[in-house]
């Protein structure tokens, strides 16, 4: 085991933000992601074993799923000498890719005491090994978003072993602000009762996904044009076909059409959705959004995903 490499270690795996696509994605259709500047700081001190500290505030359930998610990723680097320990700024459970940032973040510190390049494809590989123990059949849209920490058009098509990323590039400033509009199942199980539906009603729940993924390429290429105005109209098409397809809550659409109102181009919910979670709303100023949202008492911040930044910025929250 190689302790010399371990003195200072530290990664960072970035939240993300689903535009457009989720859940399609899980089916081989495109989907348009990008990275929060809020994510998982893991931190790596040399030891004679490869290790995770687990915070005690966990479930018993969820140190299971954590310690052998960790498992996979120790064998993937060669179980270098390193014991990782993590903090996060994220807001957990709320389909802001916690689990893709955490998979990131102890990815990274893994690497580089394996005296491993860190490289985002390499990073990515090791975090899939612990993405598909938190999530089963994960589609890799979060953890490649967070390792790649750009704005990404992604797809993994069905049978392929590996998601294809395109960076999406934009000439304006792609700003949301997201609020936390109440608790959520977890992802596991919203993602494993859409199957089932899709499964009985293949081709109706498959007709949406298709068109879901049309939304998808034609908001990256909105973003592309500079087009706020289109995004915003694809984002809110693409909240009525998630309804549609059962993965909003009388939460999310309030705080999806309280966010059209106070002005966003567009509103959706973000991540898996289902009975809570988080919903974005696209808005060339997001100061006051933020401000007044705070004001009432409602959990939430801005971020910009893509574009030109103000000086002296790392993007917003
Ligand atoms: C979760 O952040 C996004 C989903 O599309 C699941 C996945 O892509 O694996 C709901």
């Amino acid at each position: 085991m190689d302790t010399n490499n371990t003195s200072s270690l530290t990664g960072f795996g970035a939240g993300k933000v689903i535009l457009l696509g989720e859940h399609s994605v899980v089916y081989g259709y495109p989907a348009l992601a990008g990275p929060l500047s809020r994510g998982v700081t893991a931190r790596g001190e040399p030891s004679n074993k490869c290790q995770l500290v687990i915070p005690d505030a966990l479930m018993p359930e969820q140190r299971k799923v954590l310690k052998a998610a960790f498992a996979r990723a120790m064998a993937a680097c060669g179980e270098p000498g390193v014991k990782v320990s993590f903090d996060t700024d994220l807001p957990l459970s709320m389909g802001l890719g916690s689990s893709g940032a955490l998979s990131v973040a102890c990815s990274r510190v893994l690497l580089q005491a394996a005296g491993r390049k860190a490289s985002a494809s390499e990073v990515a590989a090791v975090a899939w090994e612990m993405e598909q123990e938190f999530h089963g059949t994960p589609s890799g849209v979060d953890h490649t978003t967070s390792a790649m920490e750009q704005l990404i058009l992604y797809r993994r098509k069905p049978g392929a072993e590996q998601g294809r990323a395109k960076v999406v590039e934009s000439p304006k400033p792609v700003k949301l602000v997201v609020v936390m509009a109440g608790a959520r199942s977890p992802t596991k199980q919203t993602v494993g009762a859409l199957r089932e539906r899709q499964k009985r009603w293949t081709e109706r729940y498959q007709r949406i996904f298709r068109e879901i993924g049309l939304l998808a390429s034609e908001g990256a290429e909105a973003v592309e044009e500079g087009d706020l105005e289109a995004l915003g109209d694809v984002m809110n098409v693409n909240h009525g076909l998630l309804a549609a397809l059962g993965l909003s809550s009388p939460g999310l659409d309030d705080m999806v059409h309280r966010l059209r109102n106070m002005g966003a181009l567009g509103a959706k919910l973000t991540g898996a959705g289902g009975d809570g979670g988080a919903v974005i709303g696209l808005f060339q100023d997001t100061g006051p959004v933020v401000h007044e949202l705070t004001r009432l008492g409602i959990r939430c911040f801005d971020s910009q995903l893509a574009g030109p930044r103000a000086e002296g910025t790392r993007g917003a929250a």
